[in-house]
């Protein structure tokens, strides 16, 4: 913490998006005084800096700010910080924004419903002016299984729920959600993806979820089943999903996210006529609400408060 100014007693080096970084310095200048605000790389003494609030850290920050002690992920996922090489001592704090969530909720519930009611297989028929009714099945008949019952996972469940349809979740641990039934761990995964029409992967990426949905597990869907990939591109074995869909195994396939990032052009993604590609736009931090967040959370640091979205580092999320 600063030494010179009595008056700053913490120091926060901010890396991201203009914009976002004055409308955060306003808000700390007016809430929180106490605090410095430092936008990377404007730093004229990095022993100084207490936190760090990036989406990726600057590069060996670990020995350039050796008195670290809390990195802010600016969105809800922390894989981009490559947790393994994080200082034991420095916690790591993912971003909690009521916006994030909302954002999540509506495009699950927008994807999912693109899928019950084929949106994708009208396009294309409309380019080829091809009038012909698809058989549908009521929403409560259609079973949406949600892996990863964690901040987002949850409510994306809840907004489903509300357009009538069945929803199934699996975790790591055991849990228990009102209305719903739970899976956990890898011995119940083969029975939460048999059972799924649908579904939503909202995964962080770990070790342990890197290419978790592989021929094997794809081979476990309900045949005619579809996808929705909003965690991470590294969840899905890019191969075998296109093989699973070509075998028509799988109807549909809409992913927002990708091993790399923006997708390249020539990626076969684009073109397939069973997936919708959208650029990793699912939930997007709002500057308002993720602002607010962060500012409650560096005043319970402040209060000696345990913070709201601290990860667990050696489980990676
Ligand atoms: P979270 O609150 O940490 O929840 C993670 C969930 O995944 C928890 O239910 C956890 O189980 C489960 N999980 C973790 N490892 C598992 C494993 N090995 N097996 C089974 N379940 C496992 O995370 P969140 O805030 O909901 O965010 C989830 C992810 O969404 C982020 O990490 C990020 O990758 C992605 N995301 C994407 C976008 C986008 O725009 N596409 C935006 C925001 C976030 P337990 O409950 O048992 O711990
Ligand atoms: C976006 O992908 C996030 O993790 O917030």
């Amino acid at each position: 913490m600063a030494k010179g100014n009595p008056e700053v007693t913490l120091n926060i080096l901010y890396r991201g998006p203009v914009e976002r970084g004055h409308n955060w310095q306003d808000l700390f200048a007016h809430h929180l005084p106490q605090v410095k605000w430092h936008t990377w790389p404007n730093v004229k003494d990095k022993a100084e800096i207490d936190m760090l609030v990036c989406w990726i850290p600057p590069r060996e920050y670990q020995q350039d700010y050796p008195n670290l002690k809390v990195i802010f992920s600016v969105g809800a996922g922390v894989d981009q910080l490559n947790i393994p090489s994080v200082p034991q001592h420095v916690q790591v704090v993912r971003m909690l924004d009521p916006g994030i969530q909302q954002g999540m909720t509506e495009f699950v519930q927008m994807s999912v419903l693109n899928i019950h009611r084929d949106t994708l297989a009208y396009v294309n028929m409309n380019q080829q002016s091809q009038w012909q009714q698809l058989p549908g099945v009521s929403t409560a008949k259609r079973r949406v299984g949600i892996m990863g019952l964690g901040n987002l996972g949850q409510a994306a469940a809840v907004g489903l729920q509300n357009l009538g349809f069945q929803v199934h979740g699996w975790s790591r641990n055991p849990k228990s959600v009102a209305n719903m039934s739970c899976f956990h761990g890898n011995a119940q995964l083969q029975t939460f993806l048999q059972r799924s029409d649908i579904l939503v992967c909202l995964l962080p990426l770990t070790d342990e979820t890197r290419s978790i949905l592989n021929q094997q597990t794809l081979s476990y869907l309900p045949q005619g089943a579809s996808i929705i990939n909003v965690g991470r591109g590294e969840h899905i074995v890019e191969q075998d999903l296109i093989d699973a869909l070509n075998e028509q195994h799988l109807r549909y396939a809409i992913l927002d996210v990708f091993a790399k990032e923006p997708l390249d052009t020539q990626h076969p993604f684009w073109q397939h006529p069973q997936i919708w590609v959208t650029p990793h736009v699912a939930a997007i931090t709002q500057n308002d609400s993720a602002g607010q967040a962060l500012l409650a959370n560096v005043q319970r640091y402040l209060n000696n408060e345990a913070m709201a979205g601290l990860v667990n580092l050696s489980a990676g999320y």
